[in-house]
Parts: C-alpha cells; structure tokens; sequence
C-alpha cells in the first residue's frame, strides 16, 4: 500500500511513524512534512491548503490512501477532490468537516442527535453577547464559532474579560457562542468512522494550560497520556453510544457521512459525559500517546475507514504498556516565539529505553536542525504503568537541548499517583 500523509506537525509525525511499522505500507510519502517525518517518508512541498495540488500529488504518486492530518485543510474541503480522484481518504470532506469549522453547526447537529452538551446561545451583537453571559452566569465561556487554532475560546470569571472576548470576536464580522460552564475532568476519545460504523480508540488526557499546575494560558497541548486509570472502563463504549454513534448517524441522514476520525472532547462532569467540543481529526498531542500503545497495524485501520469497512475489522489490539507525551515548547510560547534555536540531544533521548521523539516546530537550516514553531518536539515515553512511562518520558525530555525551551513537569503526574493506590 503507497500512503500519503498531509500535514507538518508531531501528530502526522506519529501517524507516518506508526505507517512506517506496518508492514503493508510500501512506500510512504508526506506533504508538506518535516525533518522527522523525513526519515520515515519521502517529502513533497505541497501546501496542504490547496486541495487541487493536494488531489494532484496524490494521483501522480498513484498512492492508495490519502490520510489528512490537520483541520485546516479539512475545513478547507482537501478531501473532497482527493475522494472525486476516485482515492481512498481518511479525514471528512469539506461539509463533514463543519463539525469543526463552525461550532454553531456542531451546536445544531448534536441537538437533532439528542447528543449531551453545554447549553449554548449563538451571538451576533454585542447586546446578544451581553445577554448570553447574564443567562449562564459565571464562569463564563465564549467561543469563536470559526477555526481559531487554539486560540478562540476564553474561560473566565470576569464578566468584562468574557465580554472583551466576544466583542473582540464580532467587531471583526465573526459570531460568538457562548456557553454553560461545564465542571469536572476532560477527556479526549477518538471515534474512528466510515460514515456508519463507529470503533473508538482508547481515551487519552491533555494538558491544555501551559505551565504546571494548569497555571498559564491555553495551549495546543503541552502532553498527553493514555489509559487514564482513574476513569470507567465503559467510558469508550458510553461515548459511542451516546455521543459519537448518534452524531455519525445524523450526519449521514443529512446526507453527509461522516468518514475520519471524530474527536470527541468530553467533560466528565457532575451530571455525566458531555461534549466540549468535537474536532474532525486527531488529538495533538493525545494521539502521539494513543498511537504509541496500539499493536495492530496503523496503514489497515485508516483504509477500512477511507474505504467504509470499518464494520469488518477485526477488534483492535492494544499493549498493556501506557504512554505519556511531554511537549517541548518554544521559548515565549503559547505567546510570540523565537525561532532559529539550535535542536540537540534527540539521538541521546531516543537512547533512552521506551522514548521516542516526534518532530512538530523543527526545520533544517544550513545543515542544523533548528527551532520553527511554539511545539518543538513531543517526547513519548512507553512503560508497563503511567509511573514508568513518566520517568522514561522525563529522561527523554532531560536529554533534549533547546535554548530558552520550557516544558510541564507534571503530564500524567496525578493520574500516576492514582495507579499506585
Ligand atoms: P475548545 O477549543 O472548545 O476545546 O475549548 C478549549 C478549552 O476550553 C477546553 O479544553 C476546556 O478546557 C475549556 N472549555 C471549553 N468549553 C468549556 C465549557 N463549556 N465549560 C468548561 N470549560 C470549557
Ligand atoms: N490537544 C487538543 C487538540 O488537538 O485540539
């Protein structure tokens, strides 16, 4: 099988990493990549916006399945002539894609769906924001309905800084939802689809804020780790059912199937699973921690959904080894970030036992590998429990040489506490 990869960060990163292991792959490629991913794929300068030369590449390499990593693209509509080449795609086409791109839609097809979420109220003016805030109290939650790569949602207390927020987002033409509070822990389950049939990877946690502690401001992702000792074994079977699986089904009736990956962010919260989002591909970086434990072969799953199989696969086999990711974050990060920092010290971390290093901000400079980006690198530690994953990942990160970097000390820390009681 010959596979495309679109995108340029870790998780594409760890899915070629994962395609590179699976023995029916034969020739890998990936547009536009990055160092990393250059070790395992051949790269081509393409600009994953630009869904006619991304259908073009992938028909001249003759490739069997195209596999879309980002949602800007798929939002864009990158799949669509990919599927009209009569190529096998994993990721949506561009309406499916709006279950992203616009989180009004989202709003509106979870409520046909009967799927559990945060109320909502969608804002246009200033007064309809104004109102929607005094109707769900504090604390307060205000979205940028469109795609805003991390960046659009604020949680605040402080009525004027919610209020800012939102004007902020409207004085540029844009609309607003704004949303009910929801308490209790996040979860990210992926649901892989084929339009149909629903099979759910296991769950992975993210640190969203930027420093320990959850101090600092949101982030893409500062690490991730999988199993969460700490939730029910039945929570992937519960999603499904409640949430991805009547989704899938509504989007199909509105006659725009669903086929990738829906990323189902949850809150378990005091009234049970509700969504906080859903994105329509994988989590960076949850994935590089989900991937890393899976043992079937990446390259047949991804085609079975691209090729609406998916209900003839057999059940998906995992290690019983959990993975924590650490990111290395730019300096300045999530703010403005320097770049062109000197990389050192992957070879001596993937030395390490269990620790591999996918490449996200990273490019070559004159023979150097230097820093472009706020996520450098994300360091995956695989170990019998979270605790030794931990410590693996930690060495990994220790041997890892970046001028003015920082990253969390505490991924999986709690979650670590909780298996050894
Ligand atoms: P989103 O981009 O929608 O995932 O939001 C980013 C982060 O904001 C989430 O991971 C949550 O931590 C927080 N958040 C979003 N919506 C809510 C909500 N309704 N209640 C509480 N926190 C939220
Ligand atoms: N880790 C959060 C995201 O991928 O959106």
């Amino acid at each position: 099988m010959k596979v495309l990869v679109i995108g340029s960060g870790a998780r594409e990163h760890a899915l070629t990493r994962a395609l590179s292991f699976d023995p029916a792959v034969s020739e890998l490629h990936a547009a536009p990549g990055n160092p990393g991913i250059a070790r395992v794929a051949a790269l081509h300068p393409v600009d994953p916006m630009d869904p006619i030369a991304v259908a073009a590449l992938a028909e001249s390499l003759g490739v069997d399945l195209v596999v879309v990593g980002p949602e800007a693209p798929l939002v864009a509509g990158v799949a669509d002539p990919i599927r009209k080449a009569g190529i096998a795609c994993f990721g949506p086409g561009k309406a499916a894609a709006m279950l992203e791109g616009s989180k009004a839609f989202a709003k509106e097809v979870m409520k046909a769906a009967g799927v559990p979420t945060a109320g909502a109220r969608v804002c246009r003016s200033g007064s309809d924001l104004a109102a929607a805030l005094d109707a769900f109290g504090a604390p307060h939650v205000v979205k940028d309905d469109g795609l805003a790569a991390g960046k659009g949602v604020v949680v605040t207390s402080d009525r004027a800084t919610a209020l800012a927020h939102g004007d902020a987002i409207i004085s540029t033409g844009g609309t607003v939802v704004v949303e009910e509070y929801l308490d209790g822990p996040e979860v990210s389950v992926f649901c892989l689809s084929d339009g149909e049939t629903v099979v759910p990877l296991e769950p992975a946690q993210d640190f969203k804020r930027a420093y320990d502690g959850d101090k600092g401001l949101n982030t893409g992702g500062m690490g991730a780790y999988s199993p969460l000792p700490w939730a029910p074994r039945t929570l992937a079977a519960e999603v499904v059912r409640t949430v991805a699986q009547p989704t899938i089904a509504e989007m199909a009736r509105r006659g725009t199937p669903f086929q990738g990956v829906l990323y189902c962010g949850l809150a378990l919260s005091s009234k049970g699973v509700k969504v906080i989002e859903f994105n329509v591909r994988f989590g960076d970086p949850e994935v590089q921690s989900v991937l890393a434990r899976l043992e079937t072969p990446l390259a047949g799953i991804l085609l079975a959904v691209a090729e609406a199989r998916l209900g003839s696969l057999p059940k998906l086999r995992w290690r019983a080894d959990a993975a924590v990711t650490v990111v290395v974050a730019a300096h300045g990060y999530p703010g403005d970030v320097r770049s062109g920092d000197d990389i050192a010290g992957i070879d001596a971390a993937e030395r390490e036992t269990g620790v591999h290093v996918l490449h996200a901000g990273t490019k070559e400079k004159d023979g150097r590998l230097v820093s472009s980006g706020g996520r450098i690198l994300s360091v995956v530690g695989l170990g019998r429990d979270l605790t030794a994953a931990r410590e693996r990942a930690y060495a990994g990160v220790s041997r890892i040489q970046l001028e003015g970097s920082h990253h969390r000390s505490d991924i999986a820390l709690a979650a670590a506490n909780m298996e050894v009681e």
